[in-house]
């Protein structure tokens, strides 16, 4: 994996041409029984949705099971049913048309009970293509957009007496929106019909069997070669090894074989009880890995192969704006410190949803970094759609290779953390805040305005940031489980943190509410007078973050403001500090770092405080109520 290459332009217009739905597809066709590859392979794509599943065998005879709740539930509810099977599709849902319930759960099945479809996208003419299906004596029994579509593949199928891929590609060019789907025939037993437009899909070729998934993830452990089906394109696998590619256009295309490069030990949960835990402690490797080729401590430079083309638009920039979503706007909050502080480039942050829709002024001196885990954030792709649009250069920060984000920005770099499976971002927001402080200093220096004696020192700083996470996971870890305990019934709670340390406030409360449910909120802290001071009471913790030594006396002093209304402080501090300890009710140790390094740090305590509350109140650290990993929908 490199930087991300500028993408070619026809991808970058396509890929937001729709807010396309979340949901996993995984499927199956080989020697092999089929449900346990399925089934495995959706809980590798359970990050992309959970409230419903469903599953189709092809054996004779097409075996459909479908359940509301998790792939767990379906597995549940397939104990005692025939789920025998070579061939075989599933599905995770995150409902967007329709309720999650048994019957809205892919697959959806045509009216002649022949074929089988699941489906990842929305079809936007959905209502016009249902009410001429139901003209034509179609009836439906689920409220999705997906049935209209296997029945439409069934009208085509039948009227013209077409084998399925050929159904399938005429169908689909009556279609307008977006879909991932595989098809399955049960008079066509040995064949998977796969197609795409602006949801993705991956062909995985092993030997003598194919999978087809929404990601790589289920197929890694099957077969490390694949190809990235394009927009428009219509796959068939079939059982004796065969794989044809055509476009909707009817052209024959010969298909991009690539070799993957995840690794199937970085998708297990490792000896942990939960993804968010072992990603937490995976935190000192991940940081590495993310500067790893990007930055020289002993003789004191940093460089990012992706910024080279672009580099010297990047240095006369008059402005950056940032775009992000969730965790990744935080880390861009962070970044405006970050850019201001050590290039002196005027920052705007802003939540990539507002951005898109407030007819913002770009200009082409603006850089609009766009940051992403997935690169697949609907609101993200579609902000820096507008922004390319407008002529900006647009640079993408993401993790996921081969993401559409990074395929339509202008150049990006890749955070190199790995896949991050826990719903509640840990190493990807580390990892894009090192990426981002390498950013700052290769500006600040290039543009002049940090002498070479501070660009190296904070170089040299940064290098020392993965031992210095590894050291404070091991020193505050029985503590902040303790402290967990404390408060784990506290029903609200505050986050104070002032300048670099704002946002990480924002991110500590952020990590609380997802996972454990606690109304939390981040605050400046000299904000909290201005309102949340009115909450303040015995029964609600306040999280300080007290580490800045630019504005050590400032928060010293919120820090009696909450004191004296008898609320409890928590208060990260700078190792060996003695003045807030005195102060405070309890506090955790970091170690002492530059300034500007120091969110690195001091949002380590707070993702496991927020881990630890979750767990202690029994919740799904991993797959919190109502969230996913991936919001592809806006
Ligand atoms: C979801 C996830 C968050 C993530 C956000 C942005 O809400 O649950 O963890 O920060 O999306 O995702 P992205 O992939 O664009 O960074």
């Amino acid at each position: 994996m490199g930087e991300l290459k500028s993408p070619p332009r026809q991808l970058a217009a396509k890929a937001t041409n729709s807010d396309y739905q979340m949901c996993g597809i995984v499927a199956y066709i080989g020697l092999k029984e089929a449900y346990p590859i399925v089934i495995k392979g959706l809980h590798r794509l359970e990050y992309r949705g959970y409230d419903s599943a469903g599953i189709a065998l092809q054996n004779g005879q097409l075996n459909v099971y479908k359940k509301k709740g998790k792939v767990s539930d379906l597995e549940e509810f397939t104990q005692d049913k025939n789920v025998s099977g070579s061939a075989g599709m599933g599905h995770t849902r995150w409902a967007t048309h329709g309720k999650p319930d048994d019957t809205n759960a892919h697959p959806h099945i045509s009216g002649n009970q022949r074929l089988v479809l699941i489906h990842n996208g929305i079809i936007e003419n959905y209502a016009v293509l249902k009410s001429a299906l139901q003209k034509h004596g179609h009836d439906f029994v689920s409220e999705t957009d997906t049935e209209v579509l296997v029945h439409l593949i069934e009208e085509v199928q039948q009227r013209e007496n077409l084998h399925l891929e050929e159904a399938v590609r005429q169908a689909l060019t009556q279609v307008h929106g977006a879909y991932a789907i595989v098809v399955m025939d049960r008079n066509d037993p040995d064949k998977l019909v796969a197609a795409r437009k602006s949801s993705p899909l991956v062909l995985g070729i092993g030997k003598d069997e194919f999978l087809i998934a929404s990601d790589a993830t289920p197929i890694v452990e099957h077969t490390k070669k694949v190809v990235y089906l394009n927009d428009e394109e219509v796959a068939t696998v079939t059982r004796d090894g065969r794989m044809t590619i055509k476009t909707l256009r009817n052209e024959i295309m010969t298909p991009t074989i690539q070799e993957i490069e995840l690794e199937i030990e970085q998708l297990e949960k490792g000896g942990y009880d939960f993804f968010m835990l072992k990603e937490i402690f995976e935190q000192p490797a991940t940081i590495a890995e993310c500067m790893r080729g990007r930055m020289n401590a002993e003789k004191g430079w940093v460089r990012l192969g992706g910024m080279e083309e672009y580099k010297k638009r990047m240095i006369n920039a008059q402005r950056m704006i940032i775009l992000g979503c969730g965790t990744s706007w935080h880390a861009g909050m962070i970044a405006e410190y970050l850019f201001e502080d050590l290039a002196r480039i005027p920052v705007e942050v802003e939540y990539a949803s507002e951005f898109r829709y407030r007819n913002p002024v770009v200009r082409d001196q603006d850089i609009v970094l766009a940051i992403s885990q997935s690169g697949e954030t609907a609101d993200t792709l579609a902000a820096l759609e507008l922004a390319r649009e407008r002529g900006a250069i647009t640079y993408g920060i993401g993790n996921v290779v081969g993401s559409s984000i990074a395929r339509m920005t202008h150049s990006g770099s890749y955070i190199h953390v790995g896949p991050e499976i826990g719903v509640a971002s840990t190493k990807a927001f580390t990892g894009q805040v090192t990426m981002l402080t390498v950013m700052a200093l290769l500006l600040g220096y290039e543009r002049g305005f940090l002498p070479k004696s501070q660009y190296q020192k904070l170089v040299q700083e940064l290098s020392l940031i993965p031992g210095k996470v590894d050291r404070l996971l091991e020193n505050c870890h029985e503590q902040v489980k303790y402290i967990a305990g404390e408060f784990k019934d506290a029903t609200n709670a505050l986050y104070l943190g002032r300048g670099y340390n704002f946002p990480v406030a924002l991110e500590g409360a952020l990590k609380l509410k997802e996972i454990s449910y606690i109304h939390a909120e981040g605050y400046p802290a000299a904000e909290m007078k201005h309102g949340p001071i009115a909450l303040i009471d015995e029964n609600m913790p306040v999280f300080v973050i007290a580490t800045n030594p630019s504005a050590y006396d400032k928060i010293m002093s919120n820090i009696q403001e909450v004191k004296a209304r008898k609320g409890v402080v928590v208060a990260v501090v700078t190792e060996g500090d003695q003045s807030i300890k005195k102060l405070a009710d309890y506090t955790i140790e970091i170690p002492a770092t530059e300034e500007p390094l120091t969110p690195l740090l001091s949002v380590v305590p707070l993702q496991l405080l927020a881990y630890h509350i979750a767990l202690l109140r029994g919740c799904n650290v991993d797959q919190p109520r109502n969230l996913a990993k991936s919001v592809t929908v806006e």
